[in-house]
């Protein structure tokens, strides 16, 4: 009998991409690149996940040359220069295992960043408009030149991005304000210029969230209508893969209908989805996983425990696996 799991195993192909499996690894944020620089240490550390069964390593955030991204100094960039050499070393030793990655473009608007000098939906003009575009093309042409396989937008979570898309964070009213369209607008503009900079046949990801890192309540979309209107612009825009981001993957999306986020994600574009939140976390939930629609399953925390999950959870090797505890994170391997 095929599990999940086995399903999971089977290489597919996303738009000229081929992945030797569905797993992805999601994006953690690990600050272990001081300067902004990847090092070899972090080389390392993807390669490991790449030797044992990962088809898609998504990056932690990696942010856009933009004085306002973050004042984080041991959070990787995607500059040119020795970041740009940094991240070339980490895609070779992932490709030289037969892995495929991706690089996530971050910006942390006001989530993080002191109010004073925080950029937020409301309070950026014309000129920072301009400036926020210019260092997203500079990061995907960075992306292409270091020879990532594919880019992931973070539009989720309460940063820069999710902000436009949550009335509770943008009151505008101009063309980047108002309904949920309206409210895409900006993320469509990232959307379309990232894609403009990178080689048309690299597959393009948009990761989006209802919850915010603030409020696990929040919403950007309260109906299934609204959420069309979001990821339609997203679409039109150029997203190729929709990474629909839960902290736990079985909840439904919205009431009355089992669905969780990337499965109306699909339903709603009808573009390749990733789900995650919580897989493996709990064993028992794994044969969940069959009734949800996504073509790939993000592993996040269980990740940063085991490298080998996915080798060990693929080959009836439960016993091996290690539980995650928050500690885990303070381990780097
Ligand atoms: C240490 C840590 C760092 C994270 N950093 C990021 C990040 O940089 N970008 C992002 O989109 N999500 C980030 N996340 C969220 C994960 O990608 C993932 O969605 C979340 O951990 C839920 O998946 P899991 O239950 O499998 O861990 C982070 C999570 C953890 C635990």
């Amino acid at each position: 009998m095929s599990t999940p799991l086995d399903t999971l195993a089977r290489p597919i192909t996303l738009g000229k991409l081929d992945l030797s499996s569905r797993f992805v690894m999601a994006p953690m944020t690990r600050k272990r690149s001081p300067g902004g620089v990847p090092t070899a240490e972090n080389a390392a550390y993807y390669r490991r996940r790449a030797e044992h069964g990962v088809g898609l390593i998504i990056t932690e955030g990696a942010l856009i040359g933009h004085p306002s991204a973050s004042h984080e100094d041991d959070v990787p960039r995607l500059t040119p220069g020795p970041a740009e050499d940094g991240w070339r070393l980490v895609t070779s030793e992932v490709h030289a295992a037969g892995g495929r990655i991706a690089a996530q473009i971050w910006h942390l608007g006001s989530e993080r960043m002191p109010a004073e000098t925080a950029w937020t939906p409301d309070n950026i003009n014309i000129n920072g408009f301009d400036q926020l575009l210019q260092a997203y093309a500079q990061s995907a042409r960075v992306a292409a030149g270091a020879g990532f396989d594919a880019v992931e937008i973070h539009a989720a979570h309460g940063y820069l991005l999710d902000e436009f898309l949550w009335p509770h964070t943008n009151h505008r009213s101009d063309r980047f304000g108002g309904g949920p369209k309206e409210r895409a607008t900006f993320p469509a503009e990232v959307i379309r210029t990232v894609r403009d900079n990178i080689p048309e046949d690299m597959p393009l990801i948009v990761r989006f969230s209802q919850f915010k890192e603030r409020d696990y309540a929040a919403r950007i979309a309260d109906t299934p209508t609204e959420l069309g209107d979001i990821l339609g612009k997203f679409a039109e825009a150029g997203a190729d893969v929709l990474h629909a981001s839960q902290r736990r993957f079985w909840e439904p999306a919205f009431a009355g209908d089992p669905a969780n986020l990337a499965g109306w994600a699909k339903r709603l574009t009808g573009l390749p989805t990733i789900t995650v939140g919580s897989v493996g976390l709990d064993q028992t939930r794994l044969a969940d996983l069959a009734k949800h629609d996504a073509d790939l399953v993000a592993l996040g925390r269980v990740l940063i425990t085991n490298p080998d999950w996915v080798t060990l959870a693929t080959t009836g090797r439960d016993q091996e696996i290690r539980p995650y505890r928050k500690a885990d994170e303070d381990i780097y391997h």
